[in-house]
């Protein structure tokens, strides 16, 4: 069998210089190696994020990284709209509502963007906050962020506009403060090809006002403690070193690359991935002009199931994954983000082949 190959939305591959990262010794929080790496990470993160706010990576997945946005930007009984059109804005709805958020859903059709103007019109005047998914990872769903910022902020020009972009940072534009985006979060384990491990938060200005004035209960997760820290060059709780250090390296080899090259190349890859499935007779779910560029949800070919299909790619070394919710029958999920390429994509195709023909010569 060729080398595995992991192709789920999340964790991803890792490049060598990451891999490399992860295999030196231990080093004190307080070195300045680790000080540099940590200013670094903030540094190339803003630079991605195009923030001239602040950075904040901690200890966490993905779902740490929304905590702590929540608890920064919102206080008891705030009124905030959730996008939800999948299973992870579901997950975000359902947190603001275990916050005590007054949260109301805009929904959406799964598999399908949601419409810029329906999230506007769901925002009224004492509406606090508005909770979007960018890459919706059940679907393979991107949303037209820039567009429902807009639509949102015409409406409500101080709402604080907060995105999971757990599998769209550094595999799609993000440029928060031309977007007008208070907050982002994310994790280290998909499109930035880091390990699992890590929560980043971008926190714009309107984000840094609101997060002195929130007042939900919050300690660890407190914003405020390690931005001042981080100002004044400081460390504060052990952080995870080995983790920033292979974050770093990651970051680097981005920047090498170039971000608007990293962008054309997810880009790329997903129309390489979506074209070929077609060609195999497998239906992305997400239309044209919708698809996220990091992750496709895909329809088997009848008689195919999708557990069927991931069971088969499997036994052949590549490892693709099930979807969630309402879509979890219907699609199975490709992911191709961080540090997958053209290769890669064809390697799956071809086996994805084999595996169809062998399965419809027994089916
Ligand atoms: C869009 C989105 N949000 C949130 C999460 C949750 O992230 P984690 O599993 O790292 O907590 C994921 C994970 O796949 C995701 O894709």
């Amino acid at each position: 069998m060729d080398d595995p190959l992991l192709l789920i939305p999340g964790p991803t591959p890792l490049p060598p210089e990451v891999l490399a990262a992860l295999s030196q010794p231990m080093i004190s929080h307080r070195s300045p190696a680790f000080r540099d790496a940590a200013r670094n990470v903030r540094e190339r993160l803003a630079h991605l994020l195009q923030t001239s706010g602040e950075v904040v990576v901690l200890p966490g997945s993905g779902t740490g990284a929304l905590e702590a946005a929540i608890v920064n930007a919102f206080s008891p009984g705030d009124k905030v709209v959730a996008g939800v059109s999948g299973a992870f804005g579901d997950r975000f709805l359902s947190m603001a509502r275990a916050f005590g958020l007054q949260a109301e859903a805009v929904s959406g059709t799964w598999g399908r963007a949601l419409q810029p103007a329906d999230v506007a019109a769901a925002v009224t005047p004492d509406t606090r906050g508005v909770l979007l998914v960018y890459s919706e990872t059940s679907t393979g769903v991107l949303l037209d962020l820039q567009a429902t910022a807009a639509a949102v902020r015409a409406k409500a020009p101080d709402v604080l506009i907060l995105v999971d972009a757990v599998s769209a940072l550094g595999g799609a534009p993000l440029p928060m403060d031309a977007w007008g985006i208070d907050m982002v979060s994310s994790g280290a384990q998909k499109a930035l090809m880091a390990p699992p491990g890590l929560a980043i938060i971008g926190v714009g200005p309107r984000g840094l006002a609101a997060m002195q004035n929130s007042r939900l209960p919050r300690f660890f997760w407190d914003f405020r403690v390690y931005i001042e820290r981080a100002r004044a060059g400081g460390i504060n709780f052990t952080p995870s070193i080995a983790l920033i250090m292979a974050l770093d390296a990651a970051l680097r080899r981005a920047e090498a690359e170039g971000w608007d090259n990293v962008f054309r190349r997810h880009a790329a890859v997903a129309a390489q991935c979506r074209a070929g499935l077609r060609a195999l007779g497998f239906q992305p779910l997400a239309p044209e002009g919708e698809a996220s560029p990091t992750v496709t949800a895909v329809i088997p070919p009848a008689p195919l199931q999708p557990a069927q299909v991931i069971d088969a790619m499997g036994q052949r070394g590549i490892e693709i994954a099930s979807s969630m919710g309402q879509v979890a029958d219907r699609v199975f999920r490709v992911g191709h983000m961080g540090y997958v390429g053209e290769a890669e994509v064809a390697r799956f195709l071809s086996t994805l082949r084999d595996a169809a023909a062998q399965m419809r010569g027994v089916a």
